[in-house]
């Protein structure tokens, strides 16, 4: 059993995920470079987490390629150096999610697995669309292999008992969402503003 039944069992929830006002700005282009350096960073934290103790236990034998650490951060470096932002927000929830992880299921082979459903099949799935729509190079969804194939490969170590998990992960990452366009509008509202073309946070005159 593959796990392509999985894409059934969470549909509600990945519609869910979609709908979120933060993701739209992303597929609006309606998204600035400070925005998304703080999904980056909120991301790399939950990802880094989530691939230590899955190559811990030997969840990425067979499709290394699919780890992304490594390229979120270089993604947010790229930011950094372009922009000169620093010390990103951390919400509660991907704190949350990071505690998550290696508290309750650093150790637990099929939770983990099915987190790495949610968030690395979806990177090689819907995240050849958004690629194109980010700031940056968007190096957190490319690939060094041929992604079809890798996504096949991986998808053989899943099947349907995944599903529950993968319902808490999808849930978590909404909440995530919520929480960064709330973020983002506190942001403005305290006297920064950021423009889509400029990317700068800058005091409102
Ligand atoms: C901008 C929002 C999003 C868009 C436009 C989008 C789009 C898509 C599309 C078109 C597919 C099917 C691709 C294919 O058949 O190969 C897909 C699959 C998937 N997406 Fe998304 N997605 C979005 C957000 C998310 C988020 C936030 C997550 C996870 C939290 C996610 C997780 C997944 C997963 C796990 C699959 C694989 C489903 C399966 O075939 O089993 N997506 N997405």
């Amino acid at each position: 059993m593959t796990g392509d039944n999985l894409r059934k069992l969470t549909l509600e929830n990945h519609k869910n995920a979609e709908r979120t006002a933060f993701l739209r700005r992303i597929l609006k282009k309606n998204i600035t470079p400070y925005q998304y350096y703080l999904y980056l960073s909120n991301q790399f934290l939950m990802y880094s987490a989530l691939e230590y103790y899955a190559d811990k236990l030997g969840i990425f034998d067979g499709v290394e390629e699919v780890k992304r650490s490594c390229n979120l951060r270089k993604d947010i470096e790229e930011l950094e150096r372009e922009y000169g932002f620093e010390t990103p927000v951390v919400t509660d929830a991907a704190q949350e999610y990071y505690e998550y992880v290696i508290n309750d299921i650093s150790e637990d082979y099929v939770k983990l697995l099915a987190h790495l459903y949610v968030r690395h099949v979806g990177d090689l799935s819907g995240g050849q669309i958004i690629k194109k729509l980010v700031p940056g190079s968007g190096n957190h969804y490319e690939f060094d292999c041929d992604v079809e194939t890798l996504k096949q490969k991986f998808r053989k170590k899943m099947d349907d008992t995944l599903a529950d998990e993968a319902k808490v992960c999808f849930e978590m990452i909404e909440k995530f969402l919520k929480e960064l366009e709330t973020r983002v509008n506190d942001l403005e509202e305290f006297g920064y503003y950021t423009t889509p073309n400029r990317g700068i946070v800058q005091q409102k005159p």
